[in-house]
C-alpha cells in the first residue's frame, strides 16, 4: 500500500505556495491563531548538577508545568550529535530506502506495536493531519529489540542509537528517583510501580519539512504523552509548546538540553501531584524541524496503580490497554484541557 509521506507532500506544496485542505487544522488549531503574543512564561531549565536541589526542583517544575529541561545531564555533546546525525541521514535517504521500514509493511504481523517508518499515528480528528513523518524503534531492553525495524542505513544508525540509549539509563534513573523522593517515597519505588529493570524506552524520530502555510498546520497536534516520562532531544528550530494557563507558550530551544515531559502514567502514579503536560509541535515555513523523544514506559502487560493504593486487579488497566484506548481514539478534541487523564483517587 503506497503512502503519501509528508516528506514528498512539502516539496510539492512550494510550487503552489498551498497545502492539501486535510493539513490545515481548523481555526481553534492553527498556530497563526492561537499562539501566545504576550510575555511568555519560561519552562523551568534544571542543572543537574545541582545535587542538593535537584529533588526539589525536579518535583515541582513536575507539578507546576510538567515539563522542564535539564542541563548539565552527563550525556556527551557527541553523542547527541551523533544520534541527531543519523536520524537526519535517514531521513534524507531517498524514499525507496525509507519504505523498507515502513510499517505498512508489517499489516500481518500480529504483534500491535508502533514500530517503524510512518506519516499517520493517530487516529485523527475531523480527517485532519499532522505535518511530519516519523520513524519508531524500541531500543531497550535488549528483549524488546526488533532490528528488522532499525535502519541499515546510514551504517552507525545501530551503534549511534545503542550508545545514546546506554547514556540515557542515568538520566532516568535520576528524573525517575528525584519524582519518587519528592513524592515521599522510596527512591526506586516508581520505577519497581512501572516494572523496574523491564522499564521499555521507545525512540521516536520527528521529521517536520520545511511547510509553505505554517500558520495553518500543525507538527503534531495537541495531547499528553501516555508513558511515565519522555526524554526530549530537539534540533535547533523551535516548535514545541506547552499549554500553560490558558495559552500556547515556547518551549525555548536550549542548547544541549534534553526536554523532560511528565506523562500520563507519572500522572495517574502520583495521584495527580504530577502533571501530564498538554503539547503540541508547530512547523517552520524555512527550515526542517526535527525532534527525538524517548518515551519511557512500563512493558505493555504492566498494571499501573498508584505505589500508595493497594491493588484492585479490575480497577487498574494495562499499559496495552491505556495505549489502545489512547492511540485509537482520537486524542485531541475542542476542549484540550479535558484530555489530560484522571489521576486516581486516594480512598477517603
Ligand atoms: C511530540 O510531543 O510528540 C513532539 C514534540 C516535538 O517535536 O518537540
Ligand atoms: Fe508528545
Amino acid at each position: 500500500m503506497e503512502v503519501d509521506r509528508v516528506q514528498a507532500i512539502a516539496s510539492d506544496s512550494f510550487s503552489t505556495g498551498t497545502i492539501p485542505p486535510e493539513y490545515i487544522r481548523q481555526e481553534n488549531e492553527q498556530p497563526g491563531i492561537t499562539t501566545f503574543k504576550g510575555q511568555q512564561p519560561e519552562v523551568p531549565v534544571i542543572d543537574f548538577a545541582n545535587e542538593e536541589k535537584l529533588v526539589e526542583l525536579i518535583l515541582d517544575a513536575s507539578s507546576k508545568w510538567g515539563v522542564f529541561q535539564i542541563v548539565n545531564h552527563v550525556i556527551p555533546k557527541e553523542v547527541i550529535n551523533r544520534l541527531q546525525k543519523v536520524g537526519k541521514e535517514f531521513f534524507e535517504l531517498p524514499k525507496e530506502d525509507k519504505e523498507l521500514y515502513a510499517k505498512s509493511l508489517r499489516e500481518n504481523d500480529s504483534k500491535n506495536s508502533v514500530e517503524g517508518y510512518g506519516t499517520k499515528l493517530q487516529k485523527e480528528a475531523e480527517g485532519k493531519r499532522g505535518w511530519v513523518d516519523h520513524l519508531f524503534n524500541m531500543i531497550w531492553p535488549p528483549s524488546a529489540i526488533d532490528y528488522r525495524f532499525w535502519p541499515k542505513n546510514p551504517p552507525d544508525y545501530r551503534e549511534a542509537t545503542e550508545e545514546y540509549a546506554k547514556h540515557l539509563h542515568n538520566v532516568v534513573h535520576k528524573v525517575l528517583g528525584s519524582i519518587s523522593l519528592g513524592l515521599g517515597l522510596e527512591e526506586n519505588e516508581l520505577k519497581y510501580a512501572m516494572g523496574g529493570d523491564d522499564l521499555v524506552y521507545n525512540l521516536k524520530i520527528n521529521y517536520y519539512p520545511p511547510c509553505p502555510c505554517p500558520d495553518l498546520a500543525l507538527g503534531v497536534p495537541a495531547h499528553t504523552d501516555m508513558c511515565a516520562i519522555t526524554i526530549l532531544v530537539p534540533n535547533e528550530v523551535q516548535g514545541l509548546r506547552a499549554y500553560e494557563e490558558g495559552h500556547w507558550v515556547d518551549v525555548k530551544y536550549v542548547a544541549n538540553a534534553l526536554v523532560v515531559h511528565i506523562g500520563d502514567q507519572i500522572e495517574i502514579l502520583s495521584n495527580g501531584r504530577c502533571r501530564s503536560m498538554l503539547h503540541r509541535s508547530t512547523v517552520n515555513k524555512e527550515n526542517t524541524r526535527m525532534s527525538w523523544p524517548v518515551f519511557v514506559e512500563p512493558p505493555a502487560d504492566r498494571h499501573v496503580f498508584s505505589p500508595s493504593l493497594p491493588v484492585a486487579a479490575d480497577a487498574s488497566s494495562s499499559a496495552a490497554d491505556f495505549r489502545d484506548c489512547k492511540v485509537y481514539t482520537p486524542s485531541y478534541v475542542e476542549d484540550p484541557i479535558h484530555i489530560s487523564t484522571q489521576p486516581s483517587k486516594r480512598p477517603t
